[in-house]
């Protein structure tokens, strides 16, 4: 790996240096684009501007991994009337339904290109530049992105038009919190009957119920490790963009919105920064 910016590769703005932000940076950065860097709360990084639209200055692809819709809309806004059609705009953040539909709509009345391009993969994937892209949008936007988002991805999976990504994105993610909160039942219940916390986790890595998410996540809520790949609180948002999609659509999700109350209960205890795997401190009283 090398630092050394190479000119002949196009330039990127990235927003938001938090858990997968700042990783991102770094793996472009380090294959040798030229990265300029915008982060509300001031990052020490050489490639930091001190206000977005100085980063999104002569960018030719602007990457949004900003917490939620408030934040993007507040960021894009402040940058809007500088850009211009030949940049390309690359939501990564994810965000609800109405506002990835707002900035298709904003980047259209600009000019600009845009790819409703939320991922799947976190903290440790960040750093290994391999997260999972699921892409809404033209499919000729996203071939002439493809280079920049292999950088920071191992595989990008087109889905369909703008939005269709975000959805996509919304579920999977209700599949997540709901999969931890009955890990967390498990353990539990495990806990109380006194079978050790590896019997359970080799058991499920046994059953039809084991997945990744399983293997990561028993161990390290057995121990109370609750170290944040993924915030509590950014998993609460996504459980109400779930239940936002579920109600416009008159649809009843009672599980969701029950694993959605669980999290804000221990958001509310001062749990939100903590990995969202805290859902199983309601049981975990070490
Ligand atoms: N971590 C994961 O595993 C994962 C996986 C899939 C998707 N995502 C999604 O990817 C996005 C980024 O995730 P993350 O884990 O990197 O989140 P994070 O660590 O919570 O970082 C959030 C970023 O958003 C910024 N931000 C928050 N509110 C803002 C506002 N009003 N104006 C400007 N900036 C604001 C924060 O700036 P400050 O530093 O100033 O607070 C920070 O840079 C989120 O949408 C998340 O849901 C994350």
């Amino acid at each position: 790996m090398s630092s050394e910016t190479d000119s002949s590769l196009p330039t990127v703005a990235v927003f938001g240096l938090g858990i997968i932000g700042s990783r991102c940076a770094d793996q472009l950065l380090n294959q040798g684009y030229h990265v300029k860097t915008w982060n509300r709360t001031p990052k020490e990084r050489a490639d930091s501007e001190s206000d977005p639209i100085s980063a999104a200055e002569g960018a030719d692809y602007l990457a949004f991994y900003l917490k939620d819709g408030i934040a993007l809309r507040e960021v894009f806004s402040s940058i809007q009337n500088q850009l211009k059609p030949s940049q390309t705009v690359l939501n990564h953040s994810t965000v609800d339904l109405e506002t990835t539909k707002w900035l298709a709509e904003q980047c259209e009345e600009i000019g600009c290109s845009f790819l409703d391009a939320p991922f799947t993969g976190s903290k440790v994937a960040a750093g290994q530049g391999a997260l999972v892209y699921y892409v809404g949008g033209d499919s000729e936007v996203l071939e002439s992105a493809r280079q920049v988002l292999e950088i920071t991805s191992k595989e990008i999976k087109p889905l369909g038009p703008v939005g269709s990504a975000t959805v996509v994105k919304i579920a999977t993610n209700l599949i997540s919190a709901s999969t931890v909160q009955a890990l967390a039942e498990a353990l539990a219940i495990t806990n109380a009957y006194g079978i050790q916390p590896e019997v359970l986790t080799e058991s499920v890595a046994s059953n039809a119920s084991g997945s990744v998410l399983a293997s990561m996540k028993l161990p390290t809520m057995a121990i109370g490790d609750y170290d944040t790949h993924f915030s509590l609180e950014n998993m609460l948002k996504d459980s109400r963009f779930a239940l936002q999609l579920a109600g416009d659509a008159g649809l009843e999700t009672p599980g969701i919105q029950a694993t959605s109350a669980a999290m804000e209960a221990q958001c509310k205890k001062g749990h939100a920064h903590l990995d969202f795997s805290a859902l199983f401190k309601a049981y975990d009283t070490a």
